[in-house]
């Protein structure tokens, strides 16, 4: 397995292969394809075997409603390991590289709670942040300061890319 902090335009054959296979719909693929389009990703990881990527996640900067700050905050995600790999702690390793690897003050995502618990993601409501008015939403929305402290004044509303929104 190698982990890849360099991934190109060429590989978006590679990054549209694997998340079409592993999303129900097109719309991680298509998202991820905007983002990389218009430059609107902050850093991206691949996981390879043996030629093919089987795991990928991306970050991409997030803003706060109504507030100005030059602290970076990253949303993460998509993130998504081959269904063939799925189950095997490879999802696990790849995201603490890729935590380790990426360079930020705070880092945001919508997903499952269970899984990012264990690299040290907390409710994102601890910090008084949130996604939208949708309760169902927020209970799935987690947030990690990459340094103590490093939310702290920046309670509010997570703003991602239009895109995050499907418009
Ligand atoms: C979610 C995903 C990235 C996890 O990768 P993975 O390689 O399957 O996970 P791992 O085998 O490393 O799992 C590590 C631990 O996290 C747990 N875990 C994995 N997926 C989980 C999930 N969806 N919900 C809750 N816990 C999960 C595992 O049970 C395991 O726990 P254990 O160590 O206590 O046994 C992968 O399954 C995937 O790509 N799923 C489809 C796409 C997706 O949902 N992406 C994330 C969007 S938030």
């Amino acid at each position: 397995m190698r982990f890849d902090t360099h991934l190109t335009a060429e590989d978006s054959p590679n990054i549209e292969h694997l998340l079409l296979g592993v999303f129900p719909t097109e719309f991680e693929a298509h998202l991820v394809e905007s983002l990389r389009r218009r430059q609107a990703i902050a850093a991206e990881h691949g996981l390879w075997d043996q030629g093919a990527l089987v795991g990928y996640n991306a970050y991409s900067p997030v803003s706060i409603e109504g507030k100005s700050t030059k602290r970076q905050i990253l949303g993460v995600g998509p993130m998504a390991i081959h269904v063939d790999y799925q189950g095997a702690g490879h999802g696990l390793r790849f995201l603490e590289e890729s935590l380790k690897d990426v360079e930020a003050d705070a880092l945001v995502l919508l997903g499952h709670t269970a899984f990012y618990e264990k690299v040290g993601f907390r409710p994102a409501a601890d910090f008084g942040l949130t996604f939208s008015d949708n309760a169902e939403m927020n209970a799935a929305f987690m947030a990690l300061e990459c340094w103590k402290g490093a939310l702290d004044g920046l309670s509010g509303r997570v703003i991602y890319d239009k895109m995050f929104y499907g418009e």
